[in-house]
């Protein structure tokens, strides 16, 4: 048996007709750049994050990006970080010529720790970044209390968190501007880059639609420097068909996840392996489901996956702040721990709507297989000490 570690043509399968009509559409008009198609996602997209306001872009990255522009962030400001993040995280902040400034993770969450970030505040400080890594949202209350507090703006990093909610709010719609991506493996992933800006603040909308199309405010006429980053109506077209499916997908990645969790415990297996935690009030879209091992033995693991024809991956091998590009920051192994930790010892399975359930019992069983060798391996070694 095979199992990929994300099959898009098992989804496009179940939508093909419906995309296909939606391209067909877009050709038939011949606007492909922010037309009509791209308006009415960002219009529904908005309705779906419970926010006032929706800006197309060109991907995820370019999103974090142009949220940083808007809120002014510049040479020399300050941004509070996740180390534990996908690398345009960070670069976003330093391409603006600013430095990202890294606050360790909470063990179980993988999410900015909320406790650390108070002590990482200066007065250069400019934005708090937090990531809802795997689909899960930040411990955002503590965030926009201490936003709200210090008068300093929160751009949330929602690329893999869609949908996701803390306290029954929707990812993007906490703090005050929310970045998706629409990257093809995404949980809403279009058919090429794409991304999304979200905020309920009129200030930022408008800065944000200027900032995507070179800071024009009308036509030839700049006020700002922006970027060309617009979303295309194919992308947005695409998006369209898909959006309506988003709350079935992510209730059945739900079960999927909640079915790995009673193999695993079927397997015997809480001993090696632990499951992703839920922080109550959560609404965990499990973008990935990521369980954790010890760091010796989980890239061994991933190799008897891999010849087992099993897709895994770990998101993230090597954090932000020990990148080879961010060495001119000064971070040295052991600065962040739960971090450092978390990157030797995570591994995302194969999780998506499609996935059977005997694919989900062949990848337990194969788990179960790697430890249980392990186990034999070392009572024969307790046996030869004796
Ligand atoms: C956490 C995070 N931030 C930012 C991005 C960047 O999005 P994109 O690939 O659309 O530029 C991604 C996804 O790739 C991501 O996972």
């Amino acid at each position: 048996m095979k199992v990929p570690l994300l099959d898009l043509q098992a989804q496009y399968a179940t939508i093909r007709d419906d995309v296909r009509a939606a391209v067909d559409r877009v050709f038939e008009t011949q606007h492909f750049v922010l037309s009509g198609e791209v308006k009415a996602l960002e219009e529904e997209l908005a309705r779906y994050c419970q926010t006032k306001y929706a800006i197309g872009c060109a991907s995820g990255s370019d999103a974090l990006l142009l949220a940083l522009m808007s809120c002014g962030v510049a040479e020399g400001d300050e941004v509070i970080t996740t180390p534990f993040s996908f690398f345009a995280t960070a670069s976003a902040i330093t391409r603006l010529g600013a430095r990202p400034v890294f606050v360790d993770i909470e063990e179980r969450t993988y999410n900015i720790d909320p406790a650390q970030i108070e002590k990482a505040i200066t007065e250069k400080t400019k934005a708090i970044m937090p990531v809802h890594l795997y689909g899960q949202c930040a411990d955002m209350n503590p965030l926009i209390e201490l936003s709200e507090r210090r008068g300093i703006p929160i751009v949330e990093d929602a690329a893999q968190a869609i949908g996701a909610e803390d306290r029954r709010r929707r990812a993007g719609s906490l703090g005050t501007i929310g970045c998706f991506s629409f990257y093809p493996s995404k949980s809403l992933g279009g058919a090429g880059d794409g991304g999304m800006i979200v905020t309920s603040d009129l200030e930022h909308a408008r800065r944000l639609h200027m900032l995507r199309v070179h800071g024009e405010e009308t036509k030839y006429h700049h006020k700002v420097v922006g970027l060309n980053s617009r979303l295309d109506s194919l992308q947005a077209a695409v998006l369209r068909v898909k959006l309506p499916h988003l709350d079935e997908w992510i209730a059945a990645r739900q079960r999927k996840a909640q079915q790995y969790e009673l193999m695993f415990l079927d397997a015997g297996l809480s001993e090696e392996v632990q499951m992703p935690f839920v922080r109550p009030g959560a609404r965990h879209i499990f973008h990935q489901f990521v369980i954790r091992v010890a760091a010796d033995q989980r890239d061994a693991l991933r190799n008897h996956l891999r010849e087992n024809e099993i897709g895994s991956d770990v998101y993230y091998p090597v954090p932000l702040h020990l990148q080879e590009c961010f060495a001119y920051l000064g971070y040295r192994e052991g600065d962040l721990p739960a971090s450092e930790r978390a990157a030797k010892e995570t591994l995302a399975l194969p999780v998506y709507p499609e996935l059977t359930d005997e694919q989900q019992d062949y990848v337990v069983n194969k788990i179960a297989e790697f430890f249980s060798a392990i186990r034999a391996g070392e009572t024969q070694a307790q046996g030869c000490a004796t």
